[in-house]
């Protein structure tokens, strides 16, 4: 075990649930003795220097520290700083048997999770889902069990270009759609085809996942950073990416800073693809989640032989099923196919066919409607509890989506996000979804706010007020 307190404590997860601060760092450093995490004679960083990773007052660990000396925990001598007690037995033999005496269930992860990216899966419509699974079982045709159409089912990519058309904007025709298991393997195969097609770079916004970076980077691709403001990205700039043969893009809701692609900046990507022979790569992963006015319709509608839409049912249903799809410009449809076809073919056509059965019942959109309303609310309390409880920080980006973007003074970032680990909250940073080379930016959280099932949300929204400054 080393001194730093940074190498542990993630690993301490806590009840907020009427714990102040103080208690609660006495009870995780309890606990970290305890099941052995920290090893007896083991020198816990100075009070200041915790103090100062957490983000708390420098009294709250000498505190909490003396408390510890005093029931044995710990010991405190001049000269050698405070540190685990060398009778205290670390508790490693049958932690079960603990865990039952002290009636709490085992932890695997935190108490309440706030990171962006997941939908409220509690919240799957399993009784609507079985049966449409049952329906498209019953009804399937025997060759549905073959290999069939690598673009996928013909029934689901009917009912999506019908459904995207009315829900989304989207020129969308059965035969240019291709069924994949969601957006990345959708990005997957279109970095494969543009490598394939001697493309170079691909531009990504500045601000994005490095998971979708880091995929095209894996088909060779470069991809040089697009860069954001206010009105979302700079397509006015794709042109001085020497070497951009497409960009990917966020229109809808830009990932995570939650700016709509201003009509101007859409014009000008659109004008872009066209006098330079390039693709638009429009990743649409939360359109349907828009509160105050209508919409963002998808720009793929401006030019679809010059846009790639791609969707998913990860935020609209669950990332667990691994539904998603392309709508493609006709001169890509075969290429894209063939390589689908040459790596692997999922989704299964079960699951297909249950998802076509769950649109064309018309489940799907009460179910988007039912969630829209539900993360709404949730969107509401969280500006309404900021504004109370935490008003000097800012939020943006909460028209639409699961996520809004908490602004934090300058050098807060870390010692929020750690201050929330030490009571059971995952957060994540604002920093942490800055491509490299991207010029230094805002302190700031991206909270996911759609992730809580309904039971967990109220504590999850206390415990991060709890630890804004
Ligand atoms: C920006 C962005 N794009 C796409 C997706 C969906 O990815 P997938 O369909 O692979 O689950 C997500 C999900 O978190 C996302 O945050």
């Amino acid at each position: 075990m080393t001194d730093s307190w940074a190498t542990f404590g993630a690993d301490l997860h806590l009840d907020p649930v009427g714990t102040g601060l103080r208690s609660g760092l006495r009870e995780a450093l309890r606990e970290a003795v305890r099941s052995g995490r920290l090893t007896p004679g083991t020198r816990l960083p100075s009070s200041r220097a915790l103090a100062a990773d957490l983000g708390v007052a420098r009294n709250t660990v000498a505190d909490a520290y003396a408390e510890l000396v005093a029931e044995g925990w710990l010991t405190a001598r001049q000269g050698s700083g405070t540190r685990v007690a060398r009778r205290s037995a670390p508790r490693r033999a049958d932690p079960g048997a603990d865990r039952a005496r002290i009636g709490r269930p085992a932890r695997s992860g935190p108490v309440h999770d706030l990171k962006p990216g997941s939908p409220d899966v509690s919240s799957f419509p399993r009784a609507a889902w079985l049966r449409a699974a049952r329906r498209a079982l019953t009804g399937a045709p025997d060759e549905a069990f073959g290999y069939g159409d690598a673009r996928g089912r013909a029934e689901l990519r009917t009912v999506l270009a019908d459904y995207l058309a009315r829900a989304r904007g989207v020129y969308a025709d059965p035969e240019r759609i291709v069924v994949c298991s969601g957006f990345v393997h959708g990005l997957t195969l279109l970095g494969t085809v543009l490598r394939r097609r001697r493309v170079r770079a691909v531009a990504v916004e500045s601000y994005g996942l490095d998971l979708h970076r880091g995929l095209l980077v894996g088909a060779g691709l470069r991809t040089p950073r697009l860069p954001l403001d206010g009105l979302g990205a700079r397509t006015g700039e794709l042109a001085a990416l020497h070497g951009a043969g497409a960009a990917l893009m966020t229109p809808a809701h830009q990932f995570p800073t939650g700016v709509p692609l201003h009509p101007d900046r859409r014009a000008a990507a659109v004008d872009w693809a066209r006098s330079h022979a390039g693709l638009i790569l429009e990743d649409d992963y939360d359109g349907e989640f828009r509160y105050d006015r209508q919409a963002v319709g998808a720009l793929q509608g401006l030019d679809p032989e010059r846009v790639v839409y791609l969707g998913t049912a990860s935020k609209s249903l669950a990332p667990g099923l691994r539904l998603g799809w392309m709508v493609l410009p006709r001169a890509l449809v075969a290429e894209v196919t063939e390589a689908k076809g040459y790596s692997n073919w999922t989704p299964g056509a079960l699951e297909q066919l249950t998802l076509a059965e769950f649109i064309a019942s018309g489940a799907y959109d009460r179910h988007v409607r039912s969630m829209r309303l539900r993360y709404r609310r949730r969107r509401d309390q969280l500006v309404a509890a900021l504004a109370e409880r935490a008003p000097g920080v800012e939020v943006s980006g909460i028209a639409a989506g699961l996520h809004a973007v908490l602004e934090l003074p300058e050098g807060a970032e870390r010692s929020v996000i750690q201050a929330a680990a030490f009571q059971g909250l995952a957060l994540e940073g604002l920093s942490r979804f800055r491509h490299d080379d991207a010029p230094p930016g805002r302190d700031g959280l991206v909270i996911g706010y759609g992730s809580p099932s309904d039971s967990a949300w109220a504590g999850a929204l206390d415990a991060l007020c709890r630890v804004l400054p």
